[in-house]
């Protein structure tokens, strides 16, 4: 009887032991640690997201979140004396719980903004000096809630101008305020949280004219003492471009700003790059995902990924924007209802060619 107990003890601890290599196999084994040495290596979710399968995929293999719209101005901000913080709440609290680091997204934008943030009671457009003050509201609550848990915030997004002739992007920010609205809203940002690492966030950065103004911008502003910490590029990116070569020159430039840099909103959409939405054509219906795409799509991953290593000197963090094809903002955008396969994971959350691409080196 006693040798029979001894054997069944022993056979529980051999079954805990293999349970706990188990389970140390699938916690070393993600993006996240492939990347160890490297940069940090994030996604963007929506509360829904961590109630379904996907959760314990960014667990297994990502060390960080964005909250896709949870904390822009709209969602969390829909009145002026009321916010809305039990999405971003829920992120937050995901996040601490399975020890994930999460990037603030986004406290100072054109879109997505609350209907009344610009008018007052009459519907009238507000004076720069209301406007400035929502703004210090805005950002002093939302920061000062996550103060601590959140590591690092895009505290103003998309300013530049995508025209040729024009610097700054013409919003209702841009229209009350003149430039002076984001130098504020860094400064109102550090005085919430002073830890907290302030970046400056935009997209179309491989474009070289636009690219200039990003770091004509960001050097200005550090120049004028401005508390800013390192910059975005978003990276809504396609297996047709950039070119390694154009994606390098890009990173050594930015670089050259002497400020960490971060890969924020990474996706490559397998159909060619377009930045405005637009109706749809025939060849739009043509939506399969075909092993030649696959293979395109997987040596694009490979190529951001190998020139992203090259530069980890100064790269932080990428993060991906949306966790597997089941959902992307691609799938909408630029054409509606039209199917995309930007990401990594396919839509049964199975890794794609991609992925092994990515992790191979
Ligand atoms: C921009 C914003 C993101 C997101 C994407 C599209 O890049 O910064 O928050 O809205 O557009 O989904």
């Amino acid at each position: 009887m006693r040798i029979h107990n001894h054997i069944i003890v022993c056979l529980i601890i051999v079954l805990l032991s293999c349970s706990s290599k188990n389970n140390q196999a699938t916690q070393t084994n993600g993006l996240k640690d492939f990347y160890g040495d490297y940069f940090s290596i994030g996604v963007a979710v929506s509360p829904r997201a961590l109630n379904t399968d996907e959760a314990a995929l960014i667990v297994a293999e990502f060390n960080s979140v964005t909250a896709e719209n949870a904390m822009k101005m709209g969602p969390i901000h829909p009145k002026e004396n009321e916010y809305f913080w039990q999405h971003a709440d829920s992120i937050v609290r995901f996040a601490e719980r399975n020890k994930l680091k999460i990037r603030g997204h986004t406290l100072c934008w054109h879109n997505q903004t609350p209907p009344w943030m610009f008018i007052d009671a009459d519907s009238n457009q507000v004076s720069k000096e209301v406007l400035l003050t929502r703004l210090k509201d805005h950002i002093t609550t939302v920061v000062n809630r996550y103060k601590g848990k959140i590591y690092a915030w895009d505290v103003v997004n998309e300013v530049i101008s995508d025209k040729q002739n024009e610097f700054y992007r013409d919003s209702p920010w841009y229209k009350i305020c003149g430039p002076e609205f984001i130098a504020k809203a860094f400064e109102y940002a550090h005085a919430a949280d002073p830890e907290a690492l302030l970046f400056y966030n935009d997209y179309n950065e491989i474009n070289p004219v636009k690219r200039k103004k990003i770091i004509q911008l960001v050097a200005e502003l550090k120049a004028a003492g401005v508390p800013i910490h390192g910059v975005g590029l978003q990276a809504h990116w396609s297996m047709h471009e950039p070119t390694r070569a154009q994606l390098d020159s890009t990173l050594t430039e930015f670089a050259m700003l002497d400020l960490p840099l971060q890969i924020t909103e990474l996706d490559v959409s397998v159909y060619p790059k377009e930045h405005g939405r637009r109706e749809r054509k025939p060849e739009d219906d043509l939506t399969e995902f075909t092993a030649e795409k696959a293979a395109l799509q997987a040596e694009a991953y490979a190529t951001y990924f190998e020139v992203f290593r090259k530069h980890k000197a100064v790269l932080t963090g990428v993060t991906f924007w949306n966790i597997s094809d089941r959902h992307s903002w691609l799938d909408n955008f630029p054409v509606r209802n039209r199917k995309d396969y930007p990401l990594l994971f396919d839509e049964d959350l199975n890794r794609k060619n991609a992925y092994h691409k990515v992790v191979d080196f």
